[in-house]
């Protein structure tokens, strides 16, 4: 309810007290000023009600009038309040009530805390490497030239683009130059700037994985692109389907596709780069978790089969942190134009984090974190993998060859939904491979991420996963 001169204590509304903490260093008129919009703007002191006279205010805040006048003065000339003079000031100004922000009645309930961590999606956020990323940071902040803290390369720092070619050449097979390297904020980015530019070059129609990431799904849209889901069976995508689409170019997870853990066989793959020839068209290759391969070497990205057809997109996010922000598109040549032509906004990520990112890399401390990751994940894994064998025979472990997640096939019937729910209301996160498709199926599976939960807690969590599905098996 808004209110009028005579029914408030001003003092209270205005809540301008002289000790308020963290409120010291800014000057007594301007806080005035402050508490006085805030009132106006939230509808408190309606449009057309009359301020107190500035001495009466002073007397009642215990300040002199000359605060009072100073910060009337200011709303004013904000147009918040009018003088006229013979009468009172009042205020000039009312919020609109289409897109004032409602009160909510009551607080929004909070969700039951997640004790156990086992859905997809995150790396281990507790090994994030603090004191090195700090040395780092600490170093860039201190050698970054004068040059480096002007305005920033749209497509990136030339340092981070030349450290990131290397580091893709050397562990991931790529044919990538620093000329064809941007930086962006991670996959999902990098794919918002790839759908531009394909669309700028007269593609519309995009081919993605089913199941896939629905975030990669929401990119394409986001952008117009129109979307043909193509299945994924053992092999990995069902190049035979994508070519009954009509679209010109797919996302593909090659290495590891998400959720299903599959990898790309090496005749599909082949046969990818062949369509992508006969349509004039590309492959995005979403390359998100394959420095983690635990019984062979990581597959080499298909990037380098054919630089000209395949985009390649990758990013720290499951590697240090999502929270970072960082990742790389590298792009074929004759796109480039095209990508930075489409994309006239984008901004790279602040450069102090690609130097650091860079520096990094180049002290070699990436690579000794991606070592021990490895070792750690595989370790990981495999006491899941044991514990699930031990405690839910009845279901069958896949995709387990690469990556932070695996599945888990369960018996048909099961109510996977309602396992979900009573696995998280107990405490337990983990994920429905129905999430991730935008069809139906007929088969039945969870997907379990083992990035962010510690060894000592996976017993703990198997146990409650083998209690929330046998409340909702058929005969279990
Ligand atoms: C399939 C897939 N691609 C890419 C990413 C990483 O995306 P970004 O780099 O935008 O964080 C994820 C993260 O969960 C993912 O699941």
């Amino acid at each position: 309810m808004a209110i009028s001169q005579t029914n408030l204590a001003w003092a209270t509304l205005l809540e301008i007290g002289a000790t308020e903490p963290g409120r010291r260093g800014r000057r007594l008129h301007d806080r005035l000023a402050r508490a006085l919009r805030t009132a106006i703007r939230d509808g408190r002191l309606a449009e057309g009600a009359a301020v107190p006279p500035s001495r009466a205010l002073a007397e009642e805040l215990g300040c002199s009038r000359w605060v009072v006048t100073e910060a009337y003065g200011q709303l004013i000339a904000e147009g918040y309040l009018a003088a006229r003079t013979g009468s009172a000031t009042r205020v000039a100004w009312s919020p609109d009530p289409d897109t004032a922000p409602p009160r909510p009645a009551r607080p929004v309930p909070a969700p039951p805390p997640i004790r156990y961590d086992l859905a997809p999606g995150l790396p281990d956020l507790r090994a994030f490497p603090r004191r090195r990323w700090a040395d780092a940071v600490r170093a860039v902040t201190g050698s970054a030239v004068h040059y480096d803290l002007g305005l920033p390369d749209p497509a990136g720092h030339p340092g981070l683009r030349t450290t990131v070619a290397q580091y893709l050449r050397r562990s991931r097979g790529a044919d990538a130059h620093a000329a064809a390297v941007s930086v962006c904020a991670g996959v999902t980015d990098g794919l918002v700037r790839t759908c531009r530019a394909l669309r700028a070059e007269g593609i519309a129609d995009l081919a993605v994985e089913h199941p896939g990431w629905g975030r990669l799904r929401d990119a394409a849209t986001s952008v117009g692109l129109r979307l043909h889901p193509v299945p994924v069976d053992h092999d990995g995508l069902s190049v035979d389907a994508l070519a009954r689409t009509p679209a010109r170019a797919v996302v593909v997870g090659a290495a590891h596709q998400f959720p299903t853990g599959t990898v790309l066989s090496p005749a599909r793959r082949a046969r990818l780069v062949r369509w992508a020839r006969e349509v004039d068209g590309y492959v995005i290759e979403d390359d998100y978790d394959a420095e983690f391969r635990y019984d062979h070497h990581p597959v080499a990205v298909m990037q380098g089969m054919d630089p000209s057809r395949v985009f390649l997109l990758g990013s720290v996010s499951k590697t240090l942190s999502p929270a970072l922000g960082l990742g790389w598109l590298v792009a074929p040549a004759a796109m480039n134009p095209a990508l930075r032509a489409a994309n006239p906004v984008a901004a790279a990520p602040p450069v102090l984090d690609q130097l650091a990112l860079a520096t990094f890399i180049d002290r070699g401390w990436y690579d000794a974190h991606l070592r021990a990751a490895r070792r750690r994940f595989r370790a990981r894994r495999d006491l899941l993998v044991r514990t699930l064998g031990a405690q839910l025979p009845e279901a069958r472990v896949a995709g387990t060859a690469a990556g932070l997640h695996i599945l888990l096939h369960l018996p048909d019937g099961t109510d996977t939904p309602g396992a979900v729910r009573t696995a998280a209301a107990a405490g337990l996160r983990v994920a429905d491979l129905d999430d991730y498709r935008v069809q139906d199926a007929a088969d039945r599976a969870l997907v379990l991420g083992y990035g962010n939960i510690s060894d000592t807690e996976i017993p703990t969590a198997v146990a409650l996963l083998r209690e929330a599905l046998a409340a909702r098996t058929p005969g279990v």
